[in-house]
């Protein structure tokens, strides 16, 4: 397979069609690597709750009282029934079904009708998987022998730190999911994609981000950053954590997607925002010229391209202006192949852009 996966070609569309190729991804991907879970301002005070899906694995996103954000599976220890379908804020987790109750970091607290010393309380707690934040934003590894999250970001890290991402306030109320009929691949791929704006975002990014003002800062298989002009204003920087994150950063806010496969056709995908003040109304996000139009337009033709799955074709060349689209391949091969990362590029210190090519 990794062997079909090229650098600077296309991915053949039928990677986006096929079940045998899904089922490695889940495996060697979804259950093994970081993968987004959720803001830190999504779970804010002790007993905030998100429940998410990490590949297959349902999760809740809980911080505890000791004010720690973890990942507890939301699977009762009895017999396997969910324990909560939406987010909130709780002292305790009671589940549905026959109402076993779990304290916030896990530990099973009461059993109705079980007779004394009949459950040793201590082996039937929701087992927790690691958690890493970064920036505000936190990931999730079902695997124990991932690579730390701060070495899969080493690289992108001079580009990203001075940004001061952590400073902003996410717009934890107006986070939109929405299921696309495509691949999950094609989604990242399309996220990373500035090459399209002119054409595909005419009147949404063009205007205010246009193509031929893009750039590549530095990357490799494990995370990427790109810039971009940004019309009257400081240059955007765009990261790439593969497999599920991707985010625009202008000076003062940010815009985020993430991804989670529903099925091989099928994605869940997250846009949220964040900005610099959050008042009772809600955060103020100052993105000039920001239509939100664009996000209808990466769906239709990322929802396009999936038609063709099944066609017979020989995939096309990418350009150098596609040149972050190289790394989510090689990270594709790295995963799935074990191809290993080359080391990372870099094109341009810390808040420069590269010289021109001649
Ligand atoms: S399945 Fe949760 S208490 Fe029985
Ligand atoms: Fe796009």
């Amino acid at each position: 397979m990794p062997n079909r996966i090229e650098r600077g070609t296309a991915l053949p569309v039928d990677l986006f069609g096929d079940e045998a190729v899904f089922e490695l991804e889940i495996a060697d991907i979804w259950h093994r690597d970081w993968v987004f879970a959720c803001t830190t301002d999504a779970v804010a005070e002790p007993g905030d709750f998100v429940p998410v899906v990490i590949g297959r694995q349902p999760i809740i996103m809980v911080r505890g009282d000791d004010f720690k954000v973890r990942a507890l599976e939301n699977v009762c220890a009895h017999r396997g029934a969910p324990l909560v379908d939406c987010a909130g804020r709780a002292s305790r987790f009671s589940c549905p079904y026959h109402a076993w109750t779990y304290d916030i970091e896990g530990e099973l607290l009461s059993v109705p009708y079980a007779q004394p010393d009949e459950i040793n309380h201590s082996e039937h707690g929701l087992a927790s998987f690691l958690v890493e934040t970064w920036n505000g934003l936190i990931f999730v590894s079902l695997n124990a022998d991932v690579e730390p999250l701060h070495e899969r970001v080493a690289a992108i890290e001079p580009h990203v730190k001075p940004l001061g991402l952590g400073r902003l306030h996410h717009d934890v109320a107006g986070t939109m999911s929405e299921q696309w009929q495509a691949n999950w691949k094609l989604i990242v791929a399309n996220a990373l994609d500035s090459y399209s704006h002119f054409r595909v975002h005419a009147e949404t990014i063009e205007p205010v981000s246009p193509t031929d003002g893009s750039y590549y800062l530095a990357g490799s298989a494990r995370a990427t950053v790109t810039g971009g002009e940004s019309m009257e204003r400081a240059d955007h920087v765009v990261i790439s954590l593969p497999p599920s994150f991707v985010a625009i950063v202008y000076p003062d806010a940010m815009l985020w997607q993430s991804v989670r496969p529903v099925n091989v056709g099928h994605t869940e995908v997250t846009t949220g925002v964040a900005g610099e003040a959050a008042t009772d109304a809600g955060v103020i996000v100052n993105i000039p010229g920001w239509d939100a139009r664009f996000v209808d337009e990466d769906r239709a033709i990322c929802e396009r391209v999936q038609s063709n799955v099944a066609a017979r074709w020989r995939p096309g060349p990418l350009l150098e202006i596609e040149r972050a689209l190289g790394d989510f391949h090689a990270y594709l091969a790295w995963r799935l192949g074990d191809v290993p990362p080359e080391p990372p590029v870099f094109s341009a210190a810390p808040g420069s852009r590269p010289e021109p090519s001649l």
